[in-house]
């Protein structure tokens, strides 16, 4: 470890409580004026550090960037994050280096996470609004043993997961809309990309990219989203620490992961059904170059929607554009 992580470490341990700066430089065996350094390069990464001539320091806060060694402070998981976790102040999407990175060779659990992305894109050529330490930009690098046929299960047990992850950190009631949106109270606060890469028959990695809405406020929104996103923020009356969210993300995107090998998809779809409101409404469906209006009837254990018309006639939708109609 470098010193100033050294130096991170030993004021963590005291969080809330002085050191000397004397007592620093003997347990990092590096001179005062080097403790100082390090002190001054921790407050530019956004750690409220209090200093004072006869006390020395306290650390009274972390610093809220999505910096690897605080998402790995506490991190509960096995593969996910425990290994490399590439970090950007900048990038044009996570899920574009994701699938550079996934081309060379990356691992399954590989993260990649931005603080702002200048072309952050969403399902059918959308754009994904990604101002500079608002939101979580993250994708992850996936290399599931599956058809790519199955694909679409994981964006699906992904929802499950961001819905999960966002119900234990923030208690916030978390719905999922069709197929994969993330609202509270009829707005969107998270949306999933997923992107494969098939070689011959088989999969040969996918990446997951989650943009969830975190401490925007509801004026930061560009107009034309405005009265249909949300945030974190917005929806409780207070910021919310990013990493905290990051890291229960990660850890119910592992556990429904690995229960996906082994006890299969149907419980993943008994919970996506537990957190949706679409069954029984009447919705239209936006689907290429066809709309179909009706009721939803059921969502199935491989996600297809079954909307009933008013003819009577049901129709099974892969994949579309839901809008409530009422
Ligand atoms: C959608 O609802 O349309 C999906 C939005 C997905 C946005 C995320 S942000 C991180 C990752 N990188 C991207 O460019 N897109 C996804």
């Amino acid at each position: 470890m470098k010193t100033k992580d050294n130096l991170l470490f030993s004021l963590k341990e005291r969080k809330g409580n002085w050191v000397s700066g004397e007592l620093l430089s003997g347990e990092l065996s590096v001179t005062r004026a080097a403790v100082c350094k390090h002190v001054r390069n921790l407050r530019q990464e956004g750690y409220d550090i209090e200093s004072s001539t006869r006390k020395g320091y306290l650390l009274r806060g972390v610093t809220d960037r999505l910096l690897p060694h605080e998402i790995q402070d506490g991190l509960n998981t096995r593969t996910f994050g425990k290994g490399d976790i590439l970090y950007f102040e900048e990038t044009d999407s996570t899920n574009l280096k994701a699938k550079e990175l996934a081309a060379r060779g990356a691992p399954e659990g590989t993260v990649v996470i931005a603080e702002k992305q200048t072309c952050g894109r969403g399902r059918k050529q959308r754009v994904w609004f990604s101002p500079s330490g608002d939101g979580i930009y993250l994708s992850l690098v996936l290399r599931p043993p599956i058809p790519p046929n199955q694909a679409p299960r994981i964006t699906l047990m992904t929802a499950v997961a961001v819905a999960d992850a966002l119900l234990s950190a923030t208690g916030l009631p978390v719905r999922i809309k069709w197929p994969n949106d993330i609202l509270v109270h009829g707005k969107k606060l998270a949306g999933i990309l997923t992107e494969i890469s098939t070689e011959m028959d088989a999969v040969d990695f996918v990446v997951v990219g989650l943009g969830l809405n975190v401490n925007t406020p509801i004026e930061r929104f560009p107009q034309q989203i405005r009265g249909r996103a949300t945030s974190i923020l917005v929806e409780s009356g207070k910021p919310c620490p990013r990493a905290r969210i990051v890291r229960s993300y990660l850890e119910h995107f592992e556990s429904r992961y690995e229960k996906l090998a082994t006890e299969g998809f149907a419980p993943i779809m008994d919970r996506w059904r537990a957190l949706t409101d679409v069954v029984g409404r009447r919705v239209s469906v936006k689907v290429i170059n066809k709309e179909f209006v009706g009721q939803v009837t059921s969502v199935d254990n491989d996600g297809v929607l079954v909307v009933r018309d008013d003819e009577g006639e049901s129709h099974r939708i892969f994949s579309g554009d839901l809008y409530f109609q009422e």
